[in-house]
C-alpha cells in the first residue's frame, strides 16, 4: 500500500527540517547537552512543531523511543482525565535510559483553563523524569504558569522559497513532473502550510505523473487567481451583471462555498489598482459578509451586496 506522503517525507533529523533556522538551531543545542527544559511550539498547522518533538525523541532516545517518548492529544475526545492518567502512567515508569522521559503533547490550546491547571500540577509531579514538549496554535491560550515552565519557540509558517524546495523534494522522488503554475499555485494555497503541499500532491499523483494547475486548483476546489481577478475587475469597471454572473459561474464550476470564495476575493483586492484606502474598505466588507455567511445568512444575497460594494455604487 501506497504509504502517506505527510509521514514519508517527514524529516527525520535536525538538518531535513526546512526553515525554522533559529528554533532548530537552539532547540538542537539544548538537545545535545542532554538536559532538555520543558518546551512550548507555537504555530500555526503543518510547519514543523510535531516534527521537531520527534525529531527530538529520536536524537535523544535513538531506537528506544518506544519507551521514553510519550505522544498524546489534549484535545483527545476521552478528556483530559485519560490524558492525565496516561501521562501519569508513563511518567511513574523508570526511563531506561535512565535520564528522563519525554511527553509531547498537541492541541494545549484546546485545554481549558481547570485542565491547563491539572496539567500544570502534573507538570510539577514529575518533573523529575520527565520533560513536557508542548504545541498549540497559540502561545496567548497557555495559562501563565506553563508558560513560565516552558522555554517557548515560536514557530513561523513556511516561506514561499522553503515551500518550493519541499515540492521540488516530492516531485524528485517521486518521479513527477509539475509545471511552474502548478508550484505557484501550491505554494498559493498552501500558505506556509507544509502539510497541505504533501497531501495536495498525493492527490494529484493519484491521476498521473504529469500535475497542472488545472488539477491542482480542482483538487482543492479554489479559483485560479485570474478567474477571481476578472470577477472584481468586471465588477469595479461598473458591469455588476456580468461579474455576478462570473461569479457564480465560478462558484459553480469549482464547487465553492460562499465562505471559501469570499477567502480568495479578500485575497485578491491585494491584487487590484484600487487606492488603499478603497483595498481596506471592501476588505472590511468582506470581514463584515463572511461573518454573516457564517451566521447562516442568504449566500447568494451577500455575496451580490459584496458586489455592489464593488461596483462603487455604495460608497
Ligand atoms: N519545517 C518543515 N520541513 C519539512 N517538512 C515539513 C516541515 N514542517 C512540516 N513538514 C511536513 O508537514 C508534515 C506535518 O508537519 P508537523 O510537524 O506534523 O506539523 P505541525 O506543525 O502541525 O505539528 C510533516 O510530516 C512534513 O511532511
Ligand atoms: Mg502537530
Amino acid at each position: 500500500m501506497e504509504s502517506i506522503w505527510t509521514e514519508k517525507y517527514r524529516p527525520k533529523t535536525f538538518n531535513e527540517v526546512i526553515g525554522q533556522n533559529n528554533i532548530v538551531k537552539r532547540v538542537e543545542a539544548m538537545t545535545k547537552t542532554g538536559n532538555l527544559p520543558n518546551l512550548l511550539f507555537s504555530g500555526p498547522p503543518g510547519i514543523g512543531k510535531s516534527t521537531l518533538a520527534l525529531v527530538i525523541a529520536n536524537e535523544l532516545f535513538q531506537n528506544q523511543s518506544q519507551s521514553n517518548f510519550l505522544e498524546l492529544n489534549a484535545s483527545d475526545e476521552r478528556g483530559i482525565d485519560v490524558v492525565r492518567n496516561t501521562i501519569k502512567d508513563f511518567a511513574r515508569m523508570k526511563s531506561i535510559s535512565g535520564t528522563f522521559k519525554i511527553i509531547f503533547l498537541d492541541e494545549c490550546d484546546s485545554l481549558t483553563k481547570e485542565a491547563q491547571q491539572a496539567l500544570r500540577r502534573t507538570m510539577e509531579n514529575f518533573s523529575r523524569n520527565t520533560r513536557f514538549i508542548l504545541s498549540a496554535n497559540y502561545s496567548s491560550k497557555i495559562i501563565e504558569p506553563i508558560q513560565s515552565r516552558c522555554i517557548s519557540f515560536k514557530f513561523r509558517p513556511l516561506e514561499k522559497e522553503q515551500m518550493k524546495e519541499i515540492i521540488d523534494n516530492i516531485e524528485k522522488k517521486e518521479n513527477l513532473t509539475i509545471d511552474e503554475k502548478a508550484k505557484q499555485a501550491l505554494i498559493e494555497i498552501s500558505e506556509g502550510d507544509a502539510r497541505k503541499i504533501a497531501n495536495i500532491l498525493q492527490s494529484c499523483a493519484a491521476f498521473g505523473n504529469q500535475i497542472n494547475e488545472e488539477m491542482v486548483f480542482n483538487l482543492v476546489s479554489a479559483a485560479k487567481q485570474e478567474e477571481i481577478l476578472d470577477i472584481i475587475n468586471t465588477a469595479i469597471a461598473g458591469n455588476f451583471l456580468q461579474s455576478k454572473d462570473k461569479l457564480f459561474e465560478t462558484m459553480l464550476k469549482h464547487s465553492l462555498s460562499g465562505t471559501d470564495i469570499i477567502k480568495q476575493i479578500q485575497k485578491g483586492i491585494w491584487k487590484t489598482n484600487l487606492p488603499d484606502e478603497t483595498k481596506i474598505k471592501l476588505i472590511d466588507k468582506c470581514g463584515e459578509i463572511e461573518f454573516r455567511l457564517v451566521e447562516g445568512s442568504d449566500e447568494f444575497i451577500q455575496l451580490e451586496a459584496l458586489l455592489a460594494q464593488f461596483t462603487g455604487k455604495c460608497f
